[in-house]
């Protein structure tokens, strides 16, 4: 790959895109990186205060949408690598109101395209740039129990508008590197989890509310798999497709580890109980924790409505970023899950801070106790 040393990172005041910046400024500092990012909900300018300092790192709030301003700030930086996490990621949210998944993840994603294409490719500034958009599993479409794992040559079958606006992306992406020769890349990841992730998605939720001895949901029975990546290592992974992966490819990213969403929630309360159990500082910090009082936090397990159009399984092939790139995950599920639980407990000014009462009656109104 041509080297690239200035970076557009669009949605990294979220978790991936916060990981990814932290991960990239400590490893090579020398970079420019420049995000982009429109602070919706799930956007968080704490995630960043490590990096305010860093004398190569800057923040513009902004919308993906506004090829104007993506323009300037391709020109005005000399940027020439996009990287994409910018987007509307919660599932749920894309059932209740599908309009913004496709104004940011459809439409925006067309805008970076067209203003890379311009700048890049019209006007000829940057030979060797880069656009890699980040994508998900979730456009395959869903398992059965038997089926093998998703490779990358899978059709893609999205079942909610969320899977469906980023199918829509991906294609709009590997468009404008065939029709118009913009040098693209994209990698489809499974479910992520780890430190800055907002407390909607399964594992921040369910620990946010197991240290407040509130209710954990699970949808249905809790039988569907997943397959979870610790952070860190999708960071590393498009780290490899951007260093050493092929323009005009996809390559999946994933962590091998299936599991029930039961058997997570479960294990991550085992881990909790453990944790809490033999910290009094910890007790004293979260009194309401079921582990602070001599409970379970199992015992707050509520099985809740299931989501329509719910995923059964979602598998995912590494054998490509493997075999062409020397991409493993190196974080185990267990580790991974002990890192973000002492994450969590560690910065509770963080999540509290993000679950004021207008976030707190959303999340309560999603969940429907079922059985
Ligand atoms: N979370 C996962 O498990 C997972 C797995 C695979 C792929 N992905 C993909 O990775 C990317 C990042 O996911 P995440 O979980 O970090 O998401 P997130 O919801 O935590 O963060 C999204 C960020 O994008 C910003 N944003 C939203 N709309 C914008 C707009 N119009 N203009 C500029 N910024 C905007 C938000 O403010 C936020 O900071 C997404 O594209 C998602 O589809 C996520």
């Amino acid at each position: 790959m041509a080297d690239i040393h200035s970076w557009l990172v669009t949605g990294a005041a979220g978790f991936i895109g916060s990981n990814f910046v932290h991960y990239w400024c400590t490893r090579y500092p020398d970079d420019r990186v420049v995000v982009l990012d429109a602070l919706t909900y799930a956007g968080n300018r704490n995630s960043l205060t490590a990096l305010e300092a860093h004398e190569n790192f800057s923040f513009v709030q902004g919308d993906i949408t506004d090829q104007a301003l993506v323009e300037a700030l391709l020109r005005d930086h000399q940027l020439d690598g996009i990287v994409n996490f910018a987007a509307e990621s919660h599932v749920d949210r894309s059932i209740t109101g599908p309009d913004a998944f496709i104004s940011t993840n459809i439409v925006g994603t067309h805008r970076l395209l067209e203003a890379a294409r311009k700048v890049w490719v019209t006007e000829g500034r940057a030979a060797g740039h880069r656009f890699h958009q980040v994508s998900t599993d979730e456009v395959y479409g869903s398992l059965g129990n038997d089926d093998p794992p998703f490779t990358e040559e899978h059709p893609y079958l999205p079942n909610s508008p969320y899977a469906a606006s980023k199918a829509s992306a991906d294609h709009l992406v590997r468009a404008y590197q065939e029709t118009f020769g913009l040098r693209t890349s994209i990698s489809n990841c499974s479910n992520n989890y780890g430190p800055y992730q907002f407390p909607e998605k399964l594992i921040a939720l369910t620990i946010c509310n197991l240290v407040r001895g509130k209710a954990l949901p699970i949808y249905g029975t809790g039988m569907n798999i997943r397959d979870w990546l610790f952070v860190d290592d999708h960071c590393r992974g498009i780290d490899r497709v951007l260093r050493a992966g092929k323009t005009g490819r996809t390559y999946n990213i994933g962590g091998g580890t299936e599991m029930t969403n039961i058997g997570l929630v479960q294990r991550l309360c085992e881990l909790a109980d453990q944790v809490i159990g033999e910290s009094a500082e910890l007790q004293a910090r979260y009194p309401d924790a079921p582990a602070s009082k001599g409970r379970t936090s199992a015992s707050l397990i509520e099985y809740v409505s299931d989501r329509p159009g719910h995923d059964w399984r979602y598998a995912i092939d590494i054998s490509r970023i493997d075999q062409e790139l020397g991409y493993q995950p190196l974080t185990d599920l267990d580790r991974g899950l002990e890192l973000t639980l002492n994450w969590y407990l560690n910065n509770d000014q963080w999540w509290q801070a993000v679950m004021d009462g207008s976030y707190q009656q959303w999340i309560d109104s999603q969940y429907t106790a079922g059985r």
